[in-house]
């Protein structure tokens, strides 16, 4: 896929990694972007820095009716970034109940879920198109200090393969991103290297434009994937270490 010929859906595209794509697609010169936000307002400054090219969505990726009213604006998208994503950085057994644990199932796994489904007759009309879903190097591996934002990224990647399988007879190129550490709000707390936002969005946008089906990018993402390809139980017993608290 041409980004130059794309008209593209970004979810959480307020901040973080998800800002960064868009900045990234407009300078690969995106026809037109519709940026999913909670808060509206949270878009407005990218809304008068791109005026008739970027296109505010209120959608909150658990809230089917605003899915559904995304999927009426934006019927033109060949593109669907499922950036959108929470991580409460708590442990499975160490915590109070489970509420953290459902709201990331909510958001990571049922949310994104929920967009692919939604735009998939979307995406065969226009085409094919790419869904890129953004998933985390701890779909592979779990860590414990962030034990259920790992089990939900866990629960996406598999979605993500099984949607791939499901959309490729209309076309759909389905492509999962597996970032280690990035430097945004989410890994604050972390105090390892973070891979900088806009490289994440780069590597991400070159992988649909070369129809990559899996990225890792950055160091940590590529020697995890190569160790856990290797000998992922090594890989689970380094990660062990990182327990909450
Ligand atoms: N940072 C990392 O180290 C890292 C590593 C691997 C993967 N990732 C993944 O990368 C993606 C982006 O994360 P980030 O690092 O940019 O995090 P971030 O800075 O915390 O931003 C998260 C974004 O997701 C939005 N969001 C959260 N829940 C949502 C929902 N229910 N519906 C719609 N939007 C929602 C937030 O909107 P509000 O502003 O309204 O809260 C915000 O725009 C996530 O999927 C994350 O799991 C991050």
């Amino acid at each position: 896929m041409q980004i130059d010929n794309a008209t593209a859906l970004v979810t959480g595209a307020n901040r973080g990694i998800g800002l960064a794509f868009v900045e990234c697609l407009i300078a690969h010169g995106v026809k037109k972007i519709y940026v999913g936000v909670r808060d509206l307002s949270s878009a407005n400054s990218l809304v008068s820095l791109y005026p008739g090219l970027v296109h505010p969505i209120a959608l909150d990726i658990t809230n089917q009716l605003q899915i559904d009213a995304a999927v009426n604006e934006a019927n033109d998208i060949t593109l669907l970034i499922n950036n959108a994503g929470a991580n409460s950085n708590t442990a499975l057994v160490a915590v109070d109940g489970l509420d953290n644990a459902r709201d990331e199932m909510e958001t990571n796994y049922f949310g994104t879920l929920s967009m692919c489904r939604a735009f998939a007759p979307i995406l065969k009309s226009n085409g094919g198109g790419t869904i890129v879903n953004v998933l985390s190097i701890l779909s592979l591996v779990n860590l414990p200090a962030s034990g259920s934002y790992s089990v939900s990224k866990a629960a996406a990647y598999s979605m993500n393969q099984g949607v791939r399988a499901e959309l490729a007879s209309q076309q759909t190129k389905v492509i999962g991103v597996m970032p280690g550490a990035v430097d945004t709000d989410m890994a604050k707390e972390f105090e390892g290297p973070k891979e900088k936002p806009l490289d994440v969005a780069e590597a991400a946008i070159k992988a649909v434009e070369d129809g990559v089906e899996d990225v890792f990018p950055g160091d940590m993402a590529q020697a995890v994937s190569q160790g856990h390809a290797q000998d992922a139980k090594a890989v689970e017993q380094e990660f062990s270490a990182y327990i909450p608290g």
